[in-house]
């Protein structure tokens, strides 16, 4: 009997071959390469993991539950290396957290490593980190202990320091063709004209010239991270080994870092094109093939109507899951604008996709705030242009505006294209940092937990940000590091304060206060069938425009939530009377509601149609 690997193979054989035979132009020899590769792996899989991968096959929705609760981390900042970070475990399990994302620790070299995403090695840890044997060690660890690993896969470039990228600068033509190499400016001139830039200020241009070999070379990101060209076989064939290869090492989830770039096409955006989701079909049929327990999570921070693309459809899905990115730069405009029309409509749009459709939720993560809103809508209906807005939010978040308490940093501040993006703590823009009296200190409190309390409300995955569970400030030490200054994202990137988590049990200090609440928000998420993925949910009109208004009906109950992005306390019509506060298990009968400035209810009802039964 052909072995489960086999099976799978034969089941999407022709569609297998149907899109590579038309990506690489019926390229015979580079298909056989790509099974024949796929079988390698596959006999290279653990036992432990195969068991996995059939469990899972039995419950394919297990990164669905809502019992997941997930937090991305450093492992040099929250624990020094690897080995720390295993001494920590008890610490990640106390906060709940079963769902773990740790920030790229493969090998890099110091200076131009983009925070771990200019790759040199994709078969090694950073040193100073560990190594690759205690990476697999920890997997296995986490295994016993449900939790739940994802690692970062940089599949659009690899460091200059790669050997292939090394081996090409030293003039190698098999390596040159993994890259894009050019003689002249000639073409590098014409993608200039249709290709926009990452980091237009901290590094304009998509790129470099190598004056050693006196070539340039395509860079859309740092001039040190060079683009891969997946137009070769070559290059998919061999980054489908290295992401097999993590894989193997007892990863979960394959966060696909930056996949909408990886196709290039001259006189287009090279984003997002065709055979982006061809390419992502792809490794959604390796992943099934070899690894059929393992989670693709696409990191797509693009406009609203080019996310939903990449979960590909229900009979040939791409990505299982994707960042609720516009869900969060849009809860950041709304903290700053205090309506909540634009989010509302925000969330019909998740809500009207396939329940199928999983999102990783978040408030802030390594990465600055892109200002991805749907700015046509907001122009439409609130009078609201992209220009001025993007400078009242970075005003706002950065304090300029009269009256704001909020302290951020601008990130890639473009004064041709006034397309300042934004960095800062949850807790720094939130107030927490300004905070001088009782008060002030309780609205950032409020604010705080309010907008948790809206991601643990939304389907999917919520995925706290290391040091957000205790409410962790800005860190500006990155200003007296010559090889960070320049990059205000490391504003958010301090290293954890374990002494301030020594006060997590003391709900006298602040970060017993938050940590106490997020414990008891993730429980009682954790808890209630109404926040199930397959739960139907939507927005409605609360009648008030600083309030928003969500419902999740499961299982014969309703729940009923109000958030109310003002300092104001706003009364508004009890939308569920008769409906019992989650956190308090008081019954709420009266028309209106008071909600408090930044308060927030979960009202739990059972429906009139469970009341008959
Ligand atoms: C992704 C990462 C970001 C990095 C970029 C280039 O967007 O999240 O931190 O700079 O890819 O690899």
């Amino acid at each position: 009997m052909a072995d489960p690997m086999e099976k799978r193979l034969q089941t999407c054989y022709g569609e297998l071959r149907q899109l590579y035979d038309g990506l690489y132009h019926n390229d015979e020899q580079a298909f056989d390469y790509f099974c024949s590769m796929l079988r390698r792996m596959w006999l290279a899989r653990k036992d432990a993991l195969r068991a996995k991968d059939e469990a899972r096959l039995e419950a394919p929705g297990w990164y669905r539950s809502r019992s997941l609760l997930g937090m991305m981390l450093y492992v040099d900042n929250f624990a020094g290396d690897l080995n720390g970070l295993r001494e920590h475990l008890d610490y990640l399990t106390e906060c709940g957290v079963n769902y773990l994302h740790l920030m790229p620790l493969l090998s890099t070299v110091r200076g131009r490593s983009d925070g771990g995403y200019a790759v040199a090695d994709f078969r090694a840890v950073q040193p100073e980190l560990g190594t690759m044997d205690e990476l697999e060690a920890l997997a296995d660890l986490c295994r016993e202990r449900g939790i739940n690993l994802c690692l970062d896969f940089v599949m659009n470039h690899t460091s200059e320091d790669h050997p292939w990228a090394k081996a090409a600068r030293a003039g190698d033509p098999v390596a040159r063709a993994r890259y894009f190499f050019f003689d002249s400016w000639e073409i590098p001139g014409l993608y200039e004209q249709t290709v926009p830039e990452v980091f237009p200020t901290t590094a304009p241009g998509n790129f470099t010239w190598l004056d050693d070999c006196r070539k340039i070379v395509m860079t859309c990101f740092y001039p040190y991270q060079w683009d891969l060209n997946y137009a070769n076989p070559m290059v998919f064939n061999d980054m489908t080994e290295n992401r097999l290869f993590l894989a193997n090492r007892g990863m979960d989830v394959i966060r696909l870092d930056a996949i909408p770039y990886i196709w290039k096409e001259l006189g287009t955006s090279c984003r997002n094109l065709p055979q982006v989701h061809t390419l992502s079909r792809l490794l959604k049929l390796a992943c099934y093939i070899v690894c059929p327990g393992v989670v693709l999570l696409g990191e797509v921070v693009m406009p609203p109507e080019k996310l939903a693309p990449y979960f590909g459809t229900p009979e040939y899905p791409e990505c299982d899951m994707l960042y609720g990115a516009t869900t969060m730069c849009t809860t950041w405009h709304t903290v700053a604008t205090r309506d909540v029309r634009l989010l509302r409509r925000q969330t019909e749009q998740v809500c009207s996709l396939p329940r199928s459709c999983t999102f990783q939720n978040y408030l802030r993560c390594h990465d600055d705030i892109g200002w991805g809103l749907d700015f046509p809508w907001l122009w439409a209906n609130l009078g609201q242009a992209e220009v001025p807005h993007k400078k009242f939010l970075n005003d706002w978040f950065t304090g300029k505006y009269p009256g704001s308490w909020s302290r951020g940093e601008l990130y890639n501040d473009d004064e041709r294209l006034g397309d300042a993006r934004l960095c800062g703590t949850a807790a720094s823009l939130c107030g927490f940092e300004t905070a001088e009296t009782p008060e002030e200190e309780r609205r950032a409190f409020d604010c705080y937990m309010m907008l948790h309390a809206w991601m643990f409300t939304q389907s999917g995955i919520p995925v706290l940000y290391s040091g957000d569970e205790i409410a962790q400030l800005n860190d500006y030490s990155y200003l007296d590091d010559p090889e960070k200054r320049a990059d205000s994202r490391y504003i958010h990137r301090g290293k954890f304060s374990w002494e301030l988590a020594e006060r997590r049990s003391d709900p006298e200090t602040r970060q017993g206060r938050v940590f106490g609440m997020l414990r008891t928000l993730e429980k009682l998420r954790a808890d209630n069938e109404v926040f199930d993925a397959d739960a139907a949910v939507s927005a409605f009109d609360t009648g008030s425009d600083h309030v928003l208004g969500i419902r999740r009906s499961r299982g014969g109950q309703t729940l009923t939530a109000l958030f109310n992005f003002s300092e104001t306390a706003l009364p508004v019509p009890n939308p569920a009377s008769g409906g019992v506060e989650l956190r308090s298990g008081a019954a709420h009968t009266e028309e209106w509601l008071l909600l408090p400035g930044y308060g927030f209810v979960w009202l739990l009802s059972r429906d009139a149609a469970a009341e008959k039964e």
